[in-house]
């Protein structure tokens, strides 16, 4: 029996009446990767924000190597040697790379408790080098590098810490394929190091390439802890669900008809090249392509959220004029962003607000009152199709966890009738389950004669779930293959090409 380095016993947790965790048990071994695998909603982030002192916890024992401890603070987190890599990074942009990693414990020289910045960027530079990096980093100013090197400053972060345990919260869910291969090559390391991690994420064959062990999670329950070495994705899901999942991509074929949304001459940046393209009615068209190849600003200049140098946008054969994002919803444009923080929600305000607030005028009666009851009715309705929980539509968004929140996004969206619908990253942070509702939604808008766009990283869910596929690369449009013909090697070579 190979002593814990991590041991929880029943762990409970509720916010008020929200029995959120209900007896969790589970142990990380040290140099393991240990995943935490659950339903959006199931307990997941709440159990580490108890790890790392961000939550109190109501009942239940933590061990550390043996010993019971209390964590009641971020720092005494640290001071027994948990780190957590969060999905908002916690890093200052305009400082460097080594002022970030040394931010509040700079080294000092003694005797003038000056900065000892020669040290500090020594250091730091040992540290880029143990992470695979190039040591000039060290002295980059941070805004300038990309969200995985970001990512790494946190983990160099950690390892200052001398971490034994490093927490990560999906924390590939903002990267790109390149940086995510960086990342499971350092989490192979820091477990090399010895160093135990503990990793959140929806996505099978991730865990299947790092996980050592995975906890299950369901409703606030540890359900098992299986070895990924001894058991299959399809066994993990049906812990997790509580059933077997009979279909990941429940495609259906449409028959193809008229174009229904068009690009002429689209310029998003001055010096690329035009964009023209065609979307017809009874085709999901997905957009591929790396990171950073220009699909997102595609998007928002299509929702005019940005300006764009110059070009036509038509729908259904008529050309739109649309200067700002208000122009863009009246024209009949929905855009699903993949940023449901800043972009999405109102955290303060409850669900049925959320869902109907892009589209108050439907909800407007003659006397300009609105009608709270059509517009929960409407509200409630989607909440059960995408099976968000607690499906309680007066709570605030807030109180949702990640995949929920994203999954109010769509529903709000759904909500305004719109004719077009580009949806960027819609599955990003749902579970299995879920996004098999987000793509039987998706159906029903192509039945019902919209146009369906989805901007995706996640190649499986291009090839299950189009018809075409566009790949973006440096914002020009590299490749346009029908599904039939398309495989993984062909996108990715479309998408790397000249890079
Ligand atoms: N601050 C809070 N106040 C009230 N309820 C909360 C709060 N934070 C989380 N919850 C509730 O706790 C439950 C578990 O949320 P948690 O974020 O732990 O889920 P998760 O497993 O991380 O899900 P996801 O996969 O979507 O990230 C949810 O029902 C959520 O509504
Ligand atoms: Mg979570």
């Amino acid at each position: 029996m190979i002593q814990p380095l991590l041991e929880v016993k029943k762990l409970f947790k509720s916010f008020s009446s929200n029995h959120v965790l209900k007896g969790v048990d589970f142990n990380v071994r040290p140099a393991e990767v240990h995943v935490l695998l659950g339903e959006n909603g199931a307990g997941k982030s709440t159990l580490i924000k108890i790890l790392t002192g961000a939550y109190s916890l109501d009942k239940g024992e933590i061990y550390w190597e043996g010993q019971p401890v209390k964590i009641n603070t971020p720092i005494e987190a640290m001071e027994i040697g948990i780190a957590t890599i969060y999905q908002e990074l916690n890093v200052i942009e305009e400082l460097t790379v080594y002022e970030n990693i040394f931010l509040g414990r700079e080294l000092k020289n003694s005797r003038f408790s000056l900065l000892n910045r020669k040290q500090m960027i020594e250091k730091a530079k040992e540290l880029l080098v143990r992470l695979g990096q190039n040591p000039l980093l060290a002295t980059e100013t941070l805004g300038n590098l990309g969200m995985g090197q970001q990512q790494l400053v946190e983990i160099a972060k950690a390892l200052i810490l001398e971490a034994k345990l490093i927490i990560m919260d999906e924390p590939t869910s903002s990267l790109s394929g390149r940086e995510v291969e960086q990342l499971y090559k350092i989490v192979d390391q820091l477990r090399n190091e010895g160093i135990a991690i503990i990793f959140i994420s929806h996505r099978l064959e991730e865990i299947q390439r790092l996980g050592d062990r995975i906890t299950i999670l369901r409703d606030g329950n540890s359900i098992d802890t299986v070895e990924v070495a001894t058991t299959t994705p399809d066994e993990w899901i049906e812990l997790m669900v509580g059933r077997s999942l009979d279909e990941k991509f429940p495609k259906k074929d449409f028959e193809r008809g008229e174009v229904g949304f068009s690009l002429r001459d689209f310029v998003v940046e001055a010096g690329q090249e035009p964009i023209n393209l065609d979307v017809h009615y009874g085709e999901i068209v997905g957009i591929s392509g790396l990171v950073g190849a220009g699909r997102t600003e595609l998007a928002r200049a299509i929702f005019s959220a940005d300006k764009r140098v110059s070009g036509k946008i038509l729908i259904n054969g008529k050309e739109k004029k649309i200067k700002n994002p208000r122009q863009a919803i009246d024209a009949g444009i929905a855009f699903i962003t993949e940023d449901r923080k800043s972009e999405g929600l109102l955290l303060d305000l409850p669900l049925d607000l959320n869902v109907c607030l892009a589209n108050m005028k439907k909800f407007t009666g003659r006397s300009r009152l609105l009608d709270l009851k059509a517009m929960k009715e409407q509200a409630n309705n989607y909440i059960q199709d995408l099976q968000v929980r607690p499906n309680n539509i007066e709570l605030n968004a807030r109180h949702f966890s990640g995949g929920n929140q994203q999954k109010v996004v769509i529903a709000k969206w759904l909500c305004t009738n719109a004719d077009v619908f580009i949806f960027d990253e819609p599955t990003r942070g749902i579970d299995v389950g879920a996004k098999v509702e987000v793509y039987r939604l998706m159906n029903t808008l192509v039945d019902e004669g919209k146009v369906v766009i989805m901007i995706s990283s996640d190649l499986p869910e291009i090839l299950g779930m189009c018809d075409r596929v566009l790949v973006m690369n440096t914002g020009r449009i590299t490749a346009d293959l029908p599904i039939a013909e398309a495989t993984q090697e062909q996108i990715m070579k479309a998408a790397t090409i000249g890079l």
